[in-house]
């Protein structure tokens, strides 16, 4: 548990209480990943290729102090490939999902629903790079566009009376045209606003959705998130951009060094979000155990709070399923936890 024995002695119930009177960092937790786990076993099992929470560390997030969990799921798994993405849920499934939605929300902590999908659909047995892209209408095989707002239509119609429920729209969309990443999370929004649903809504960009690199081109003839993106609408002006950040050498989050300069590299996407009136939410970022990555943790921490752009964060991650992973926080399983509980 390295990280909340770090960000609490680093002040982190002192950044939330500061944050709630200055009304900037709203939201702040953890990730709890599972419920994508094994994506080249569908449908899988429940309890052994995946699982979304465990009750008791969601226990232990919300008592430390923390009030946001994001709760990732796996879109072929709620709309199983038989009946195709879509209004048609696979009931088991989301009824596995809800519990643990309900749980959280019923505790009083917000509960973010992640479509962990890359903006992909019909194969994620190799994310974040199989699977057809939605809306891509030279590709027989992909969804459209209408199915995935159709998908976000029944899902939030299903949670819309729960005020403590944010809607993620897609996690990490990359290597498509920005242009379609904006239809999409269009269609998204208006489908979940035409419901009635009033919840925030996070909205993704191109480039895995990456902070550091809003501004740039992140794929070959792709325009920058910053050109496209300043475009959307929500007729309840209550979203923000979905953004993640990593601070290893290549941005990946699969390295233990914190080698990128941290939170510099926030400083053009902080810039675009004050000049377009938006606001962020880091819902992904990680670093490894160790001094150089506690500083660069902490500074990202202190930029999202003394920049009123970014109302949440959420660290990745926690969860049931991560066994020895070198970012998992789940309390008593993996290496950050034992480091805590030796402390
Ligand atoms: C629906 O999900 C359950 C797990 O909750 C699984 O056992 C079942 O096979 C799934 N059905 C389909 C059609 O994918
Ligand atoms: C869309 O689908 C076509 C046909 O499969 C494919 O050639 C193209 O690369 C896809 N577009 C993107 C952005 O991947
Ligand atoms: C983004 O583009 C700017 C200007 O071209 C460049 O200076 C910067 O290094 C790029 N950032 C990343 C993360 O690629
Ligand atoms: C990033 O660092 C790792 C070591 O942690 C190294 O193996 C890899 O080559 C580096 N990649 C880049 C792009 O510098
Ligand atoms: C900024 O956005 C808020 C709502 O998100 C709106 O009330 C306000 O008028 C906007 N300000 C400008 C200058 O566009
Ligand atoms: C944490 O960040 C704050 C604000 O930037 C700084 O004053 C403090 O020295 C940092 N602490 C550590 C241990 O890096
Ligand atoms: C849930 O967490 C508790 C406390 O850390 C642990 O004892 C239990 O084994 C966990 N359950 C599962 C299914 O991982």
């Amino acid at each position: 548990m390295k990280f909340l024995s770090c960000a609490v002695s680093l002040g982190l119930t002192g950044l939330l209480f500061t944050a709630q009177s200055a009304a900037k960092i709203l939201y702040a937790g953890v990730n709890s990943a599972g419920g994508e786990f094994a994506q080249q076993n569908l449908p899988g099992t429940f309890g052994i290729d995946y699982r979304f929470i465990n009750e008791s560390a969601i226990d232990f997030f919300l008592d430390e102090g923390v009030n946001t969990i994001r709760v990732t799921f796996l879109l072929e798994r709620m709309c199983p490939l038989a009946t195709g993405l879509g209004s048609t849920f696979n009931e088991s499934y989301f009824s596995e999902f809800e519990k643990a939605v309900t749980y959280i929300t019923s505790r009083g902590g917000y509960a973010i629903l992640d479509a962990h999908n890359y903006m992909r659909y019909n194969d994620p047995s190799s994310q974040p790079s199989s699977g057809s892209i939605i809306g891509n209408t030279t590709d027989p095989l992909a969804a459209t566009t209408a199915q995935l707002a159709s998908f976000w239509t029944t899902l939030s119609t299903r949670f819309k009376t729960n005020p403590h429920v944010i809607f993620g729209l897609m996690n990490e969309p990359h290597d498509m045209p920005t242009e379609l990443i904006l239809a999409n999370d269009q269609a998204m929004i208006d489908a979940i606003r035409t419901v009635g649903a009033q919840q925030l809504i996070l909205v993704p960009g191109n480039g895995f959705t990456g902070a550091a690199r809003w501004l740039n081109s992140t794929c070959a003839g792709c325009k920058p998130n910053a050109q496209v993106l300043t475009a959307i609408r929500d007729p309840l002006e209550n979203l923000a951009f979905d953004m993640h950040l990593y601070f290893d050498n290549d941005t990946s989050g699969t390295h233990s060094e914190c080698t990128l300069a941290a939170p510099s590299n926030l400083v053009p996407v902080t810039d675009w979000l004050r000049e377009n009136n938006h606001t962020a939410f880091l819902s992904e970022f990680g670093a490894g155990d160790n001094p150089n990555c506690a500083r660069t943790l902490n500074d990202t921490l202190a930029w999202m709070e003394e920049h009123g752009q970014f109302i949440g964060w959420t660290y990745w991650a926690a969860g049931p399923l991560w066994g020895d992973y070198f970012l998992s926080v789940e309390p008593g399983v993996g290496p950050e936890a034992n480091r805590r509980q030796s402390q």
